[in-house]
């Protein structure tokens, strides 16, 4: 039996007959998201074949089913990055699990460093394009034209622009721009920062384009959103480490927190 397969048969058993209208992956600090689950049925990785273990702290490891608005949701609370094993395919199962679930629709969110000097701790930046250059593509070794994924439009317009919408409804601040994955663990130098806003980056990280370009593959609409924890190295005061990310994510989680809410509340 596939690994996806044993997933669903688990949560056929915990959550019968559920379905999905949208799928989240939450990032580093952003697990307040599943407080506003209603009618939630949580189901630890460990029992889900082919889920991730996370090993990174702020990052829980569950999947959370139920509604959020009068919306039906799977979320994510946690991920399985490239750093930690070296592979950049390992969110491939959960993805094709949520799929499975019978949405389209995933938001990606994360925690990011910021280029442009405007968007600042605690803000929000909406990602409208990627840069995947520094670490190996997750399709790599899969087989099928289907691999070859058309990347033109890698970011959903029209959730892109709900969020956006929504955000100003709400009063709240957000930027858009280009997100360029770095593989991690360790943070840019200053150089490298600067090679990026040649490259035309406005936001730097170490997650969601690999989820990205899987999703694109199994007819995901994808929308993400970084949560600016810091600016990139070189622009700011402070020096980086996670635990900055991890107290700098409580104020932009506050917001987008807010902003999903919302979202999920005026959709159906
Ligand atoms: N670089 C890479 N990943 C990050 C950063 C950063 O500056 N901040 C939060 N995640």
């Amino acid at each position: 039996m596939s690994k996806v397969k044993a997933a669903l048969d688990v949560i056929a058993a915990k959550a019968p007959g559920f379905r999905a209208q949208v799928a989240l992956v939450l990032g580093s600090g952003l697990g307040g998201v599943i407080d506003a689950v209603s009618d939630a049925i949580r189901i630890s990785y460990a029992e889900l074949p082919g889920f991730p273990r996370p090993t990174v702290e702020g990052h829980g490891g569950q999947l959370v089913l139920g509604r959020i608005g009068g919306v039906s949701v799977a979320v994510m609370q946690g991920r399985a990055h490239y750093y930690e094993h070296g592979r950049s395919d390992l969110m491939s199962e959960p993805l094709e699990t949520l799929r499975e679930l019978g949405t389209d629709r995933l938001i990606l969110t994360n925690a990011a460093g910021s280029l442009i000097p405007e968007a600042s701790p605690g803000n929000l930046m909406l990602i409208t394009d990627h840069i995947s250059l520094f670490g190996p593509n997750p399709l790599i070794g899969y087989h099928g034209n289907d691999r070859f994924v058309g990347m033109d439009v890698p970011y959903d317009p029209e959730i892109g622009s709900g969020l956006k919408n929504t955000a100003a409804e709400l009063g709240i601040d957000l930027f858009e721009g280009t997100y360029c994955w770095c593989t991690g663990p360790s943070f840019e130098t200053p150089a490298e920062i600067r090679a990026l806003k040649t490259f035309g980056a406005d936001a730097v990280g170490m997650s969601t384009v690999p989820e990205n370009i899987l999703a694109r593959r199994l007819g995901f609409r994808v929308a993400a959103v970084s949560n600016i924890t810091n600016l990139a190295a070189g622009m700011g005061p402070t020096a980086l480490s996670h635990e900055q990310t991890l107290e700098m994510a409580k104020e932009g989680s506050a917001n987008l927190i807010k902003i999903l809410l919302r979202y999920f509340s005026s959709d159906a």
